[in-house]
């Protein structure tokens, strides 16, 4: 004991502090998930899949060439690849998704609590941005945007931040996005907002957005 294991251990506190931005990094070639629920062993993740009988179906996803049913309210549609559908994912901290739009189909503004995203247009334009979160001093939260068109992409919706993609092109468009998670997940900001069960009463909304009631209503 003395100063070298000192400084082991202030790096590993270092290290482990790091981390929290994103899924730690592996500490082995794989991690191929699992589903027991009669085993006791918690991870940050799925448990492993035993490494003798992992194949390379483990690590294989099919399906993104069809396009996702974007007929709905928003006019979107996101076909997500994560964990649960693509085990291999398990510890390694990425996945991808497809996204459709009809002409003005619009991903509405969300977050994605464990991932910064990067995202790359197939097909149409996209009218896409981000906004930051409170600043100091009063300050206005800032907005960044951009009009994507095919083979364009925008680099990292930072990790948490409210962001959306609204297609202004005249055709389906097509979009594809990278996570830095294994399970990125959706914060829909308008459905947390105006559409949780039960619902946030009408005073406090009222008073949060500054809109009278009927509004809200
Ligand atoms: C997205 O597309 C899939 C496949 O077409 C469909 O099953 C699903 O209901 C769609 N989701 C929404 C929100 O429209
Ligand atoms: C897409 O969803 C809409 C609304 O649910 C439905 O009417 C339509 O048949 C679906 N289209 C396809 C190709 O499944």
């Amino acid at each position: 004991m003395g100063a070298p294991f000192l400084i082991t251990i202030a790096t590993m506190a270092l290290h482990s502090s790091l981390a929290v931005a994103s899924d730690p990094s592996p500490s082995q070639d794989f991690c191929v998930a699992i589903n027991d629920p009669n085993t006791a062993v918690f991870v940050n993740g799925k448990i492993c899949k035993y490494p003798k009988v992992v194949n390379a179906d483990d690590f294989f996803f099919q399906g993104l060439n069809k396009p996702g049913n974007a007929t709905n309210q928003q006019g979107s549609n996101v076909t997500t690849t994560n964990v649960n559908n693509l085990a291999g994912l398990n510890t390694l901290g990425v996945s991808l998704a497809r996204l459709d739009f009809v002409p003005y189909g619009l991903n509405p503004p969300h977050t994605h609590p464990r991932a910064t995203e990067v995202l790359f247009v197939l097909e149409s334009t996209l009218h896409v941005g981000f906004v930051t979160s409170n600043p100091p001093n009063n300050m206005k939260n800032q907005l960044f945007t951009k009009t994507l068109n095919p083979g364009e992409i925008f680099l990292p919706f930072p990790l948490r931040l409210i962001h959306f993609q609204f297609n202004v092109g005249k055709m389906n468009a097509v979009a594809f996005a990278g996570f830095s998670s294994q399970n990125p997940q959706v914060n829909t900001i308008a459905n947390a907002v105006f559409e949780s069960n039960p619902p946030i009463f009408l005073d406090i909304l009222t008073k949060a957005l500054l809109f009278d009631n009927k509004v809200i209503d």
